[in-house]
This record gives structure tokens, C-alpha cells and sequence, in this order.
């Protein structure tokens, strides 16, 4: 099974419960933030460019239609948190010690930074939010899905176009990333199996005779 036919056989699970649906949409909501906050550490550190601000704002408007459509849903925590967190960091890692590897000024290796981590996290999310909108049952997270779709499709292509050629010019290559980004996605993917496995009743429970 590939990447791809695993991310859709998790979410096919994920979207047969509306209870692990909710928890999931939480996690993406505090995923989307990293995501924001990322944009703030780096180029948005200071005042930025009408650009920058527009992906700022899309990010921040992603964490909060998923949060909201999460706490409608009655979510009381997120799905495996941790392991999305631990698959942003090792994407972000990466794109740092492959950065500092350069000796460029700070604010251009601050740049490359966010250029680097926002292009491979936005190529796995836009692999990621059509298999969830292909599976949800839920009208109102496929409507909130377009609208993310069609924000993270319009400031995808620029960001990873200009990272491209950034990175290019400053000697650096994605190739070690896009693998490491997969290896790291794939380990979140088996965690999210893991807990969204079916419960299945203790024997003591499901062998108890009836009074
Ligand atoms: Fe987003
Ligand atoms: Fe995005």
C-alpha cells in the first residue's frame, strides 16, 4: 500500500465515527496553526509583505474553521495530537539544518526557512484535504474543506515555485526532504490507525451473563 492509499484508508476510518472525525478535525485545526505560527517566527517576525500577511491570514482562517467545526461537534480532545506535532517538528528540523548548512545573512536563511518547511507541510496538506473531503459524510466540513482547498491552492504554487528557486540558488535541494517528510508522515499515518483502531469490548464485558 502507498502513501497516498494509506492517508485514505486512516481517513476512511477516521470518518466512519463522528467522535474520531471531531478529534481529527481538532488535530488539523492545531496543525493548521503550527502552520501560522511558523509564518510569525520567521518572515512575519516583522512588519510583512501583503503576501506574507495573506498566507498569515489563511493559515490563522484554517486553524479556525477546524477548531470551530471541531467544538461543534462536541470534540473533547484532538486525535494523536503528538504524532502530527512530531511530524511538523522533524519537517521543520530538517529545513533548519539544511538551511544553516549555507552562508547566507540571517534574515535570508530566515526566508529559506519558511519557504523550505511551508512548501513540503502545504504539499502533504493538499494530498491530505481532498482524500478527507472524498470521505466525510459531513456537509458542513465538505463546505469548510473547498474553501480551505481553494486558499491553500491559490497560495501553494507561488510559495513552492519561489522555494524552488531560493533554495536552488542558494546551493540546497529539496531531495533529502521530500523523503524524510514521507518517512515522518508515514509513522503519523500508522499512529493514526492505531488510535482510531475499533473498540472492541473487553472479554470481561462481552462474556458477563446477564443477571
Ligand atoms: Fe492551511
Ligand atoms: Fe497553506
Amino acid at each position: 500500500m502507498d502513501i497516498h492509499q494509506a492517508t485514505g484508508h486512516t481517513l476512511e476510518r477516521i470518518c466512519s465515527d463522528p467522535e474520531l472525525e471531531a478529534a481529527w478535525l481538532a488535530t488539523v485545526a492545531r496543525l493548521e496553526y503550527m502552520g501560522a505560527r511558523k509564518i510569525f517566527r520567521t518572515v512575519a517576525a516583522r512588519y510583512p509583505s501583503p503576501d506574507v500577511l495573506e498566507h498569515l491570514a489563511h493559515e490563522v482562517g484554517h486553524a479556525h474553521i477546524f477548531s470551530a467545526l471541531a467544538a461543534e461537534r462536541g470534540a473533547t480532545s484532538a486525535l494523536d495530537e503528538t504524532s502530527g506535532v512530531v511530524w511538523f517538528q522533524a519537517v521543520d528540523q530538517a529545513v533548519e539544518r539544511t538551511v544553516d548548512t549555507c552562508t547566507l545573512p540571517a534574515d535570508q536563511k530566515l526566508t529559506l526557512k519558511y519557504l523550505g518547511t511551508t512548501a513540503l507541510i502545504e504539499r502533504r496538506a493538499m494530498s491530505v484535504y481532498p482524500l478527507f473531503r472524498a470521505r466525510t459524510q459531513d456537509a458542513g466540513v465538505r463546505d469548510a474543506l473547498d474553501r480551505v482547498i481553494r486558499e491553500e491552492a491559490a497560495h501553494r504554487r507561488p510559495i513552492e515555485q519561489e522555494a524552488m528557486r531560493r533554495w536552488t540558488d542558494a546551493g540546497l535541494s529539496f531531495e533529502a526532504l521530500f523523503a524524510l517528510e514521507e518517512r515522518a508522515f508515514a509513522q503519523w499515518l500508522a499512529a493514526l490507525m492505531a488510535a482510531s483502531a475499533p473498540r472492541i469490548p473487553c472479554a470481561e464485558t462481552a462474556t458477563a451473563p446477564s443477571a
